[in-house]
């Protein structure tokens, strides 16, 4: 059968002020159509995983929040970590805990925050993802035409030719997989043309990540081993919090896709976001006629190409400014340049020790 793994344990620091700590971009109405970007992606897979198959990996403070987005999914299917120790330990742990039901499952794992436009095409290609996965132990990837030398993707390079010619159409063996490079090596990879972002969204088998844990995570795989009987268990709880503090924070990516033999990507174009800043917004939203994008109350006069976000209770009014972000909520306001976002982060480090 088909699962599906939702890692929604991130604190998405670059999308402050609607990010905070106590209410991540995962649980908010980010696209402004009325619904959390954790609850369009547990919709968007309706139809491929039955809703039993559905796991939701948090932080143990947000199992509540996830409760309440997603009330039809039982408490025992959200996962509850006691410490983000990044996806690769997150993975780890739904996957022994799926492979307990069924070691042949097929895991769809997906993150909580990405846009996707066209969802026809996006559930075809999982479907084309999810068949190739059953019959072979192969680690999938789909792959997204890159479009900037973004250096917070992962970029693929794959074989046209595929040495193993029994695989399903559409399958690329992938021959490098590099997490994140440099600004340089980015400007590269896309100007070579034949680069892929990966798009953290993965299908394989129970036993295929597995058996990569081992591979190449021999110490998380040790961690979870030793404690697989108590998954399903009231003992289950106890056992985590001691195991992710003998895990090491890793991502799946630098842990595993960029080490394994047996990955795949399926090249997948779909309207695909990584809502990851500001700035994506800017580019996935709807434009005014003057390259706007807004969800709020906004009258504006000689503004263009700003990004506005505000409550919904607020009437903003605008002038004369051009490229920026006017994000509120709660208790603050951010003004800030649309090619200085990467500053977010240091402007929520001061706001924290002005505190
Ligand atoms: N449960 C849990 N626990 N979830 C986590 C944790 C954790 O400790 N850390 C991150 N996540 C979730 C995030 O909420 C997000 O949904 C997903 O895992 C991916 O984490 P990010 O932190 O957003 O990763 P990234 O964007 O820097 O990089 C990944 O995604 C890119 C595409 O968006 C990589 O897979 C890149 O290679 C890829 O290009
Ligand atoms: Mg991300």
């Amino acid at each position: 059968s088909t699962y599906l793994v939702v890692m929604a344990g991130g604190i998405g620091s670059r999308f402050w002020p609607f990010s905070r700590t106590y209410l991540p971009k995962q649980f908010h109405d980010v696209m402004g159509v009325g619904r959390s970007m954790l609850q369009l992606t547990v919709e968007r897979f309706k139809g491929i995983c039955p809703p039993e198959n559905v796991f939701v990996v948090t932080n143990r403070d947000y199992s509540e929040l996830v409760h309440q987005h997603l009330p039809e999914l039982p408490a025992d299917q959200i996962l509850g970590e006691p410490i983000g120790r990044n996806t690769a330990p997150c993975i780890a742990y739904a996957s022994y805990r799926i492979a307990q039901r069924d070691p042949q499952a097929v895991i769809i794992v997906t993150p909580a925050d990405h846009a996707v436009l066209r969802e026809v095409e996006f559930q075809r290609i999982i479907n084309q993802a999810v068949d190739a996965a059953r019959h072979h132990e192969v680690l999938i990837t789909l792959g997204i035409q890159p479009s900037r030398p973004d250096t917070g993707y992962g970029y693929i390079q794959f074989l046209d030719e595929d040495p193993n010619s029994r695989l399903p159409m559409g399958l690329k063996k992938v021959k490098t997989f590099t997490e994140k490079p440099n600004l340089e090596l980015a400007k590269m990879f896309l100007d070579s043309g034949d680069f892929l972002w990966n798009s953290g969204l993965f299908v394989w088998r129970a036993d295929a990540i597995l058996h990569a844990f081992h591979q190449y995570l021999g110490d998380i795989a040790e961690v979870f081993d030793e404690g697989t009987h108590l998954l399903g268990t009231p003992e289950e709880a106890d056992f985590i919090t001691q195991a992710y503090t003998r895990c090491r924070n890793i991502s799946i990516d630098y842990g595993v896709m960029e080490k394994a033999d047996n990955v795949y990507v399926l090249p997948a174009d779909f309207g695909w976001s990584d809502l990851g800043t500001w700035d994506s917004l800017h580019r996935m939203g709807h434009h005014d006629a003057d390259n706007n994008v807004v969800d709020g109350d906004a009258l504006l006069y000689d503004t263009r190409e700003c990004v506005i976000k505000t409550p919904a209770d607020r009437l903003v009014v605008v002038q004369g400014l051009e490229g920026y972000i006017i994000a509120e909520y709660d208790n603050v306001l951010l003004i800030c340049k649309r090619t200085e976002e990467q500053r977010v982060k240091d402007f929520v480090a001061d706001v924290k020790s002005k505190k």
